[in-house]
């Protein structure tokens, strides 16, 4: 199966078929992912909360990007990567964006970027994309502007997020992000805009879901937000794996004869 493109995805979108989208962060969650057929992969900058143990997601830079995309590339054939801009990376100046954005391309092999923001990154999204880079946009809850924000709150401005979804799909945006809104407003959106988009805490009406790996695996127990499903309690399983080794070894249990060269 050839790698999923974003033609594959406006196609699901007209078909009315649901989009599915993961974060990963290194080669072996990766290749899972990948293996279930899962169609985009997220190297989120979530990495800094889950991955790095941070308080937020602001710390994260762009070699530490770099770094984690070309992993999970490197473990994938068939998803579409999209490597997350970090804070700080697309701010400053549409040239520095575009050099940014290239490099998740370039050096780590990535097919798309994502960054976050609305109206106020539309020039920002026109200029990666006039470079031929498809971006994926986020608005709603936007985790780099916790402090603008007050915190990690759902946002209800339905005028907002309208004008927002509309700024970033006419920017040539190939997809968005909706994060944390009203399952109704979702909706609308949803059904007034082109582009795909892709809900975490939006609703089932998005034309798709991603969701954070860590969260949805049991591997991150530090805060739950209410739109998380675990799959799995991949933590405590470690957590038993390792005390077991642990008493094995002190007792004499590990190694075993079928352990040891002869
Ligand atoms: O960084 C991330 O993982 C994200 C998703 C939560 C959408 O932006």
């Amino acid at each position: 199966m050839p790698r999923i493109t974003i033609t594959d995805l406006k196609k699901k979108k007209a078909e009315g078929k649901k989009i599915t989208m993961l974060t990963a962060y290194d080669f072996p969650f990766a290749a899972l992912v990948d293996q279930a057929g899962i169609d985009m992969i997220l190297v989120g900058d979530s990495l800094g909360v889950v991955v790095q143990g941070k308080e937020n997601t602001l710390p994260v830079t762009m070699d530490q990007m770099v770094y984690h995309t070309e992993m999970v590339v490197r473990a994938t054939r068939n998803a579409l990567v999209v490597g997350d801009m970090p804070f700080m990376s697309y701010q400053v100046s549409c040239e520095e964006a575009v050099s940014n954005a290239g490099r998740f391309l370039k050096e780590a092999g990535a097919q798309a970027v994502k960054l976050e923001g609305g109206a106020s990154v539309r020039k920002t999204i026109e200029a990666i994309s006039a470079a031929d880079i498809p971006v994926m946009a986020h608005i709603g809850l936007t985790p780099q502007s916790v402090h603008k924000m007050g915190g990690f709150k759902v946002q209800k401005e339905m005028d907002r997020l309208l004008k927002d979804a509309a700024s970033v799909e006419e920017a040539g945006a190939f997809s968005v992000v909706l994060e944390c809104i009203p399952g109704e407003i979702a909706k609308k959106i949803t059904q007034e805009i082109s582009i795909p988009t892709i809900g975490i805490g939006a609703g089932v009406h998005c034309d798709g879901q991603v969701l954070v790996l860590h969260d949805l695996l049991g591997l991150f127990e530090r805060f739950v937000p209410k739109f998380i499903k675990r799959y799995a309690h991949l933590g405590e399983e470690a957590l038993s794996a390792i005390r077991q080794y642990k008493e094995e070894v002190e007792s004499g249990g590990f190694p075993g004869e079928e352990h040891t060269f002869k």
